[in-house]
C-alpha cells in the first residue's frame, strides 16, 4: 500500500473531520520519527494515518478498536504495521520500534493540537518546543493526553525535545490539509 492508497481508506471509513486531522498528524510524527531513525518513512506514515481506521466502527464497541483494524487491512499491509496498529490500543504489548513511536505519536499529537487550538491563530508555525514542554508539564493542560506514552519516545534514543520539535515539524508540514476550525 502507499500513502495515496491509505488516505483514499481514511476518507473511505472516518468522516468526522477532528478525527481525520488527527490521523494525519498521527502520520506526520510517525513519517518524521522514521527519518530520524533510517527506518522506511512511508510505511511509519501508512502506520500513523490508519492507526484509527475501525474508530467510527468501534464507536459503541471500544474494545475491538484496533482488532477491526487489523482484520480491514488484512493483507494491505504488513505484520509490523499491524502489530503497531494493536499495540495502539494496548492490543498487544508495545515492543518493537514502530509500536513504540506510534503509541506515542497518538499522543502527542492531542498535546499538539492542543497547544495549537488554544492559539489565537490556530497556527502551528508559531508553536516553540519551549512552550509545547510547558504545557507538556502542565499536567491540567490537554487532561486526556497521557505523558507517560510520550515519554516512551525516549526508549528509541529520542529526546523529549527532540521528539516535540520533529512533530512540530511535521505537522507544519501539513497544516494546510488539517480542518482546526472543526474542533469545537
Ligand atoms: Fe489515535
Amino acid at each position: 500500500m502507499n500513502k495515496e492508497e491509505a488516505l483514499q481508506l481514511l476518507d473511505e471509513y472516518i468522516k468526522t473531520d477532528t478525527l481525520i486531522s488527527h490521523c494525519l498528524t498521527v502520520g506526520a510524527i510517525m513519517k518524521e520519527l522514521a527519518e530520524k531513525l533510517n527506518e522506511d518513512s512511508e510505511k511509519w506514515e501508512i502506520a500513523g494515518i490508519l492507526h484509527d481506521l475501525d474508530y467510527e466502527l468501534t464507536k459503541n464497541n471500544p474494545d475491538i478498536h484496533a482488532i477491526k483494524t487489523v482484520e480491514i487491512l488484512d493483507d494491505l499491509v504488513d505484520q509490523e504495521v499491524k502489530d503497531a496498529i494493536l499495540a495502539h490500543n494496548e492490543k498487544k504489548k508495545v515492543e518493537k520500534d514502530m509500536e513504540i513511536a506510534l503509541y506515542a505519536a497518538d499522543q502527542l499529537s492531542g498535546l499538539i493540537i492542543a497547544a495549537v487550538l488554544v492559539r489565537p491563530d490556530k497556527d502551528i508555525s508559531g508553536l516553540s518546543v519551549k512552550s509545547l514542554k510547558k504545557k507538556f508539564k502542565d499536567k491540567a493542560f490537554a487532561r486526556g493526553v497521557e505523558r507517560d506514552k510520550i515519554n516512551e519516545i525516549t526508549q528509541l534514543g529520542i529526546s523529549i525535545e527532540d521528539f516535540f520539535e520533529l512533530a512540530i515539524k511535521g505537522i507544519s508540514k501539513i497544516k494546510d490539509e488539517l480542518n482546526l476550525d472543526s474542533y469545537s
